[in-house]
């Protein structure tokens, strides 16, 4: 007696138990599992299978089996219509079979090539907001008596946790692959292009620094691309799913550039509403890219030291000390090291910022790299713009790789842009570009210097040209020169050339 009410309540246990694990549910193939073996148990059978509708080959497969033979049968595919579980997923409608054997409906070769014996069945079908996408079946129940409509009832339960399941795991995969595709789409936006050795060697650099937490200053003219470098190293570290988060410093006034920093407690100055989390709380775990650093006032460069000191830090207003995990880039178009000399900037909070310093190069320093950031972002406004013939004019391809870009490759993206829209959108023309060629000035062009002076300037230039070039490897450039390694060497220090930056 006390066996028996065990046995009427086991059902609705394991019902109960299973439910709680669909919303949550992770591993789709093992939650149906649980479900089908739970459902096998229940209506005491002695093999189950969950199949599903494969909608490109309008077949049913097996998705999880239950029983002897199970794996067997996985071989096997159901056209729709064919068999009972065909038969139900085209209908819709459950099927309770008492002897297989007289049902004309049922698909003897299965059975027949696994050697199994199937006596009844039960099959109902499995739907998610009204749609059939695959079945659930029973075949034989244990006792040799034949199933009845109260398992039938039980079993349309556990495929309606199924479905539900399923359903789950499909919309949870969908966000991933939304996720995804538009992380794929960030990445392309913000890919770095170009080839020249100078700029590939910068890239390594910052391959080398994502893998760690090392704070790093990146330093460059403006518009050479140092945002999209420190979304690089972000993207390419282990905190890439965590966030990054980007605080302009010269944007705001002092009190203001503060709180944005650490955050304020409500009340802690006149309109604080309410509390407020800082950029360092907000990037906890990823990354926090602190652009245009030189711009900072010194009252805040302080505080900004003792969190990078003492990893803590208060917010405006408040007394409970904070810790957070944050990996801290930080980039300037100015040379930070003269605005250290120059008392503009804390000398130990430029050690703390500088543990690795990356130099992206002006784009008139690699012109080569010209060619390939006109092609990509002509593909970027082509597909923009619609224009899918246009292409670009040797000749404006010329102006511009004779052009000494002062605004950087911000400049070069605004005047392909401009190019695109104002020229006859079929081949964009040298006067199209809101560039005036200009050739490179040659040191010791220059009236007043001696021949010998002139050709001392443009040496010393010329080398500096060719070692910035090979990042700084002498033997390459001694070789791109057509010159003695040894002979570069004794020039080097004949005209003092220390800084390559
Ligand atoms: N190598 C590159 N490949 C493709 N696009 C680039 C490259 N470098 C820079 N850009 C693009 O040029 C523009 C300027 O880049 P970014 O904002 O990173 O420069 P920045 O150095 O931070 O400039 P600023 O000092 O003015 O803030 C952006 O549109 C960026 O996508
Ligand atoms: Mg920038």
């Amino acid at each position: 007696m006390k066996t028996d009410t065990c046995d009427a309540n086991a059902p609705i246990d394991q019902l109960k138990a299973i439910s709680s694990w669909v919303s949550s549910v992770q591993d789709l193939d093992k939650l149906l599992q649980l479900i089908i073996e739970s459902a096998t148990g229940v209506v005491r059978a002695e093999a189950a299978s969950l199949l599903l509708l494969d909608p490109t080959t309008n077949t049913l497969y097996f998705k999880v089996t239950t029983g002897a033979k199970g794996d067997e049968v996985k071989e096997f595919r159901i056209k729709i219509g064919q068999g009972i579980a065909g038969h139900v997923a085209e209908t819709g409608q459950p099927l309770l079979i008492a002897d297989a054997q007289q049902d004309n409906r049922w698909m003897r070769e299965i059975s027949d090539s696994i050697e199994y014996a199937t006596r009844s069945m039960a099959c109902v079908p499995l739907k998610i907001n009204g749609t059939t996408i695959g079945v659930v079946q029973v075949i034989n129940k244990k006792d040799n008596t034949q199933f009845t409509h109260a398992d039938m009832a039980v079993l349309e339960e556990f495929s309606s946790l199924a479905a539900l399941a399923i359903g789950s795991a499909r919309s949870l995969e969908q966000v991933r692959q939304e996720n995804q595709d538009l992380k794929k789409e960030l990445g392309e936006k913000h890919q770095i292009i170009g080839k020249s050795v100078i700029l590939n060697k910068v890239l390594e650099d910052a391959q080398k620094l994502s893998r760690t937490k090392t704070t790093a200053l990146i330093q460059g003219e403006s518009g050479t691309g140092k945002e999209l470098l420190a979304r690089l190293i972000h993207r390419e570290s282990p905190r890439k799913e965590k966030p990054l988060v980007v605080l302009n410093c010269a944007a705001l006034p002092e009190p203001l550039l503060e709180s944005e920093l650490f955050g304020h407690e409500k009340g802690a100055f006149t309109g604080a509403a309410g509390r407020k989390l800082g950029k360092f709380e907000t990037a906890h775990e990823g990354t926090l890219f602190l652009d245009e650093i030189g711009e900072m006032a010194q009252g805040i460069q302080a505080k900004l030291l003792r969190v990078l000191q003492e990893g803590v830090f208060y917010r405006v207003g408040g007394n409970t000390p904070i810790t957070v995990d944050v990996r801290v880039l930080s980039a300037t178009n100015k040379n930070l090291k003269k605005e250290v000399e120059e008392g503009k900037f804390r000398e130990d909070l430029f050690y703390r910022l500088n543990v690795v310093q990356l130099n992206i190069p002006p784009l008139r320093e690699r012109l080569e790299d010209v060619a390939s950031l006109v092609d990509h972002f002509l593909a970027v406004f082509k597909k923009e713009t619609g224009l899918s013939g246009l292409t670009i004019s040797e000749a404006a391809m010329d102006k511009m790789s004779r052009y000494n870009w002062p605004g950087n490759i911000r400049e070069l993206r605004n005047a392909i842009e401009r190019a695109v829209v104002m020229g006859n959108g079929k081949t964009i023309m040298p006067e199209d570009l809101p560039i005036t060629a200009s050739l490179p000035k040659f040191a010791g062009l220059k009236v007043g210097l001696t021949l010998d002076e002139a050709l001392n300037e443009f040496k010393k230039e010329f080398i500096l040209l060719n070692l910035r070039h090979t990042g700084g490897n002498r033997s390459k450039a001694a070789k791109v020169m057509d010159i003695q390694r040894t002979y570069l060497s004794r020039l080097i220090t004949r005209y003092d050339i220390r800084d390559l930056a």
